[in-house]
């Protein structure tokens, strides 16, 4: 029997389950592979003190199924960091930002000594860029962003959401970036997050992966970076 993509959602959700210590604040994305962790995680709500989390959404689902959610700020570090993500390569370098929570998803995985990546089989790219590349920019700045991203052969459109720019949890717009070949996602995430008004960029080579729980026609595989 073949699984539904929304199955293999459900396995990575609840394998991610085994990397959960009892007794810590847990570090949870954002997006509908995590929502399928989030409901796993309602199973273990009493051995855990609660969780970080990295948007709006994330924070009412939890707090639905009594998990209790501090501020980042009162966290010094976590162990561990559960996502999804919009396209992952061989070396648990990401794009993220498909749900628009880049920017604290970055600010969550930057206080978690390991991310784990939860994700089915279509995510996995050999080069980061088939997926619209998300960044997050300050409103007044989209337009010279758009023009320094044509300059590397993409072309950047502002994230629309019934008739207006969407805005972000953090109160900004969204640029999505067609044509792009990331072949150094390092590199690219340092320069892009220079550029005048970009809040985050979606490439998430400087908090990548440590594990990529992959869901599979064979089953949830297991990856290591
Ligand atoms: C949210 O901004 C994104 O980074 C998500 O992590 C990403 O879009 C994956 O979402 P799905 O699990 O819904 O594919």
């Amino acid at each position: 029997s073949t699984l539904t993509q929304d199955e293999l959602k459900t396995l990575v959700g609840q394998a991610a389950l085994q990397y959960v210590t009892p007794g810590e604040i847990v570090g949870v994305g954002t997006g509908s592979t995590v929502n399928k962790f989030i409901d796993a995680l309602a199973s273990m709500k009493d051995q855990i003190r609660g969780a970080v989390s990295s948007s709006v959404a994330s924070t009412e689902r939890l707090r639905a199924l009594g998990i209790p959610v501090f501020d980042a700020n009162e966290v010094e570090a976590l162990s561990v960091y559960i996502d999804g993500a919009d396209e992952i390569d061989s070396r648990g370098h990401m794009v993220k930002g498909g749900g628009a929570a880049l920017t604290r998803e970055k600010i969550v995985a930057a206080l978690a000594r390991t991310f784990v990546c939860i994700a089915d089989e279509s995510k996995r790219v050999d080069v980061l860029g088939r997926f619209p590349l998300p960044v997050e920019v300050i409103p007044m700045a989209a337009a010279q962003i758009a023009r320094r991203f044509a300059a590397l052969g993409g072309t950047a459109t502002v994230r629309m959401r019934e008739g207006a720019p969407l805005v972000t949890d953090n109160g900004q717009h969204i640029l999505d970036v067609t044509g792009l070949q990331i072949t150094d996602p390092l590199a690219f995430e340092s320069d892009v997050s220079q550029w005048p008004g970009v809040v985050t960029v979606g490439v998430f080579a400087h908090q990548k992966a440590s594990v990529c729980l992959l869901g599979t026609a064979q089953g949830v595989q297991t990856l290591r970076y």
